[in-house]
């Protein structure tokens, strides 16, 4: 201890987990909650497709194929991303790093800013019910809410509980062939990240094979121990 007080800086929070792990739906649950912005790799990478630019031309076909977009195609939109001013509050990192590479160019990234990780999430589950709930699932074209068929039904049939729009969509990536693909990429590629980040000492393994809300709940007490200075 110096003796001085230091500043805190915005929080920093990894969510980890297979395709299907409920990523996605628990960082728009804690960005609510918290208030951190919710950073999706997968959500900059398809407005980068949709947008036509030369990163998102690069990464349709790989996205459609389910593997991983290049590291250094995600690692620029992800640095440009997290620069901007609603990120200083604090990130919730959904999706991103899934290489070792790309955790390695995140600590140089916070490094260069005075952060740290506070906690890096391994949402845990089994692999056979990740079909279930992604072959389920739906968003709200609008607003970007996520349903699924089974779990999580709007109240009104075809009507976004969060924005009122009726217009949904299921994406391109959800089909059983790229599923099988995007579960081999996490095992082989962004499984290790959970030794990588347990050896930082910000590793925090939380189950996800509950209903949203317990999971959520689960979560957040993690989420509030991590950035709850000492
Ligand atoms: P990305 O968009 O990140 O997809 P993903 O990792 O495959 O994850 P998903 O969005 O499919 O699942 P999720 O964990 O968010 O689950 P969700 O909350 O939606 O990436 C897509 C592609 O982009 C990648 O394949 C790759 O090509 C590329 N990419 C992205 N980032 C990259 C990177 N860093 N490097 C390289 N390439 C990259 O939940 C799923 C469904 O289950 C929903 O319907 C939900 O309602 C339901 N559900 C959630 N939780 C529960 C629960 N507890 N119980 C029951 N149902 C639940």
């Amino acid at each position: 201890m110096d003796g001085t007080t230091h500043p805190a800086t915005p929080p920093v929070l990894i969510l980890l987990g297979p395709p299907g792990a409920g990523k996605g739906t628990q960082a728009r649950m804690l960005e609510e909650r918290f208030g951190y912005v919710q950073l999706s790799t997968g959500d900059l990478l398809r407005a980068a497709v949709a947008a036509g630019t030369e990163a998102g031309l690069a990464a349709d076909a790989v996205m459609k194929a389910g593997g991983l977009v290049s590291d250094q195609i995600v690692i620029d939109i992800l640095r440009d991303r997290i620069a901007e001013a609603d990120c200083a509050g604090g990130v919730i990192l959904d999706g991103f790093p899934r290489t070792t590479v790309q955790a390695e160019a995140l600590d140089v990234l916070l490094g260069e800013t005075g952060q740290q990780i506070d906690a890096a999430v391994s949402l845990e589950v089994d692999d056979a019910a990740m079909v279930e709930r992604i072959s389920g699932r739906y968003t709200c074209a609008g607003c970007g809410e996520g349903y699924h068929d089974s779990f999580k039904i709007p109240a009104k049939a075809g009507v976004c509980d969060s924005c009122g729009g009726n217009e949904m969509k299921r994406r391109a990536d959800d089909t059983v062939e790229a599923v099988g693909a995007r579960l081999e990429a996490y095992h082989a590629q962004t499984a290790p990240l959970i030794t990588y980040y347990d050896g930082q000492g910000v590793l925090q393994r939380v189950g996800a094979m509950g209903p949203i809300d317990e999971v959520a709940t689960t979560l957040g007490r993690v989420v509030t121990e991590a950035t709850t200075p000492a």
